[in-house]
């Protein structure tokens, strides 16, 4: 949430931030700003509501030179979207101006006390409190830049990712974090600043991951000094990124999100790459391996995640129960961090994020740790948060994702739970060897299954016209396939802002079932799996109601066909994997009925790619 760049060096600041700033536009794309140094060492802050072009349009007549510089892309949380409430922020006497991602809690308490001592405010945010507290400090202690920054982390309450500058100092950026993201960039004679490493790859790959309560001292001509607010000096630790920079280009599709769910069938492959042997016979996960016992006498797995990353929770747990006879509960996050959850130190908690960096499933893995549980992450992002803050993981490799509404990272993440349980299953012998390579050698043909799906991308188009218009949609599906319910139903809402309800199939008659009428589209996943029969029961039911069904079916199965108004046929699969392929046109669907209704399709409204505040 929110982007962070900055630069150090020695070429034109404004470009590398600009475009630094595109990159990161996914996080939030409210308001924009950019803070620069000039040769007379004068600092200028320009910034608009607006996204990334209406900063580069404003800043025209501007002056943008200078070496050094930081800049922002905003996903509000204090203050509406504004010009004044963009950042940077200028502290009182416009010598500081600093960009920030997070929430400072204790802001409100600070202002007050700023206001008592003759400090104005010009905007509603807590960044504006931060950078004119900071100020405060430094000339309360008369100390230097870094001291003041660390004096006054000390004192806040709350999350952030900072960067700072002072004007009539060109050769320094001071950079903060506390839960919330921060890379630097270590290029020949210059450094980058990134909330992630997107608007870094394409000059560096050698990076710094900060840690939490770590601030780092960025000199022009010299090594990255990082101290901790406990005014510990750290070791610089620098790693390799993985991305590569096609990564980050639409690559000839209309959207991201589109380009990511035609890219399904090679992040799957990459993602079971060097996990599942060749032959298919064996799938092995080192995390899980290397930690055996753990899973071994797990007294109950405990499932952590929000939004689909949740949904693919769930067919974890059906997963995990089904095959390894273990008991699961799939939480919200953000309910679990609050809500005094019993945790037993023999419990397993499994997080899954895409983005390793969301605040409430990090919340969430301390206080399992806290109970003593043993934390396992799956993860997409290298090297972000939870993955460092987990005791073992997967990465789900399926490569960077940039559309707000995720899509591969969805399909991974099932791909990893399943061979999860593939590999516990096969340790605590309760899967039979048929059964274990049979669901192993299918799980190898989901990737050309997809291409099948995905040639469908043109027959779901068309079908999408017909309900571009609705204003309401239910998406239902029974086992397996109610999670997939759930995620079809969040995608459509996501991107096309149609109000949209995913419900077990059974549990319409239970309420929802009020909705329905010859205006209600109803999406129905019903495969052929052991509970088909009672998935046709309750098409009859919505059929009997005039309701337009949607049905998501095996190929050649004329029974449902000649109930549903529409069919989209999908190859079958063992019913433990069904999920993998019963979301593709779902995610196909809603991403065209959001381009039919002109939707910014890779960043819907108020939504944002990570969710590093609560
Ligand atoms: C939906 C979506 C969100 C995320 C959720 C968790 O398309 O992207 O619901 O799934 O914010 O994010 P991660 O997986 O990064 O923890």
């Amino acid at each position: 949430m929110c982007g962070i760049v900055g630069y150090i060096g020695f070429r034109d600041a404004y470009p590398i931030l600009v475009k630094g700033l595109h990159r990161l536009e996914y996080r939030g794309y409210d308001s924009a700003g950019i803070a620069l140094m000039n040769e007379e060492k004068n600092l200028s802050v320009y910034k608009t509501k607006g996204r990334v072009n209406d900063l580069e349009e404003y800043v025209l007549d501007k002056d943008i030179s200078g070496t050094i510089g930081i800049a922002h892309t905003r996903w509000a949380t204090h203050g509406e979207p504004s010009n004044t409430n963009a950042h940077p922020h200028y502290s009182q006497t416009e010598t500081l101006a600093l960009i920030h991602n997070g929430i400072i809690e204790n802001y409100a308490v600070l202002k007050a006390e700023l206001q008592k001592k003759g400090y104005t405010f010009h905007s509603t945010t807590d960044t504006e409190v931060l950078v004119q507290f900071i100020e405060y400090i430094k000339q309360l202690h008369k100390c230097d830049l870094f001291s003041a920054v660390q004096i006054a982390l000390g004192q806040v309450v709350g999350a952030y990712a900072i960067a700072v500058m002072e004007k009539g100092n060109p050769d320094q950026i001071i950079a903060a974090r506390k839960s919330s993201p921060l890379v630097i960039g270590i290029g020949d004679g210059e450094y980058f600043i990134g909330s992630d490493a997107s608007p870094i790859i394409e000059y560096t790959n050698k990076v710094i991951y900060l840690d939490d309560e770590e601030i780092a001292v960025i000199k022009r001509h010299e090594e990255p000094q990082i101290v901790t607010i406990g005014n510990v000096r750290k070791t610089p630790q620098i790693k390799e990124l993985e991305m590569s920079l096609s990564e980050l280009e639409r690559g000839g599709y209309p959207h991201f999100m589109l380009k990511e769910i035609f890219e399904q069938p090679q992040s799957l492959t990459n993602c079971m790459s060097g996990r599942i042997n060749v032959e298919g016979t064996n799938v092995t996960l080192s995390g899980i391996i290397d930690h055996k016992d753990k899973f071994l006498n797990a007294r109950r797995i405990v499932i952590i995640a929000c939004g689909t990353s949740w949904h693919a929770g769930i067919i974890g747990e059906y997963l995990f129960e089904e095959l390894c006879r273990i008991p699961v509960v799939v939480e919200y996050a953000s309910e679990f961090r609050y809500r005094n959850p019993v945790v037993y130190p023999d419990d397993v908690v499994i997080a899954i994020s895409q983005s390793g960096e969301t605040a409430d499933s990090l919340a969430a893995i301390e206080l399992a740790r806290k109970s003593g549980a043993f934390v396992y992450g799956v993860c997409n992002v290298v090297g972000s948060s939870i993955p460092r803050n987990t005791d073992s993981g997967s990465y789900t490799h399926c490569g960077h994702e940039i559309g707000v509404a995720s899509t591969k990272a969805f399909t991974a993440q099932v791909a990893v739970l399943t061979m999860m349980a593939l590999t516990i299953a096969k340790e605590k012998k309760t899967i039979d060897d048929k059964k274990y390579t049979d669901t192993i050698k299918e799980l190898q043909n989901i990737p050309g299954k997809i291409s099948q799906i995905l040639d469908l991308n043109e027959e779901i188009r068309q079908l999408s016209y017909i309900f571009t218009y609705a204003q309401n949609f239910i998406y239902l599906g029974r086992g397996y396939n109610y999670p997939i319910a759930l995620e079809g139903a969040l995608k459509l809402k996501e991107i096309s802002y149609i109000h949209a309800e995913g419900y077990p199939a059974a549990e319409m008659k239970h309420g929802p079932i009020a909705l329905i009428d010859n205006e209600m589209p109803i999406v129905i996943i019903a495969t052929n799996d052991t509970i088909y029969e009672k998935v046709v029961s309750n098409i009859q039911e919505i059929k009997a109601r005039n309701g337009r069904v949607i049905a998501i079916i095996n190929e050649g199965d004329e029974v449902i066909k000649s109930m549903a108004d529409h069919c989209i046929e999908i190859p079958a699969t063992k019913e433990c994997l069904d999920p993998l392929l019963s979301v593709i046109p779902l995610q196909l669907l809603a991403y065209h009925i959001a381009v039919n209704k002109n939707r910014d399709v890779d960043m819907p409204r108020n939504l944002a790619k990570s969710v590093t505040v609560e």
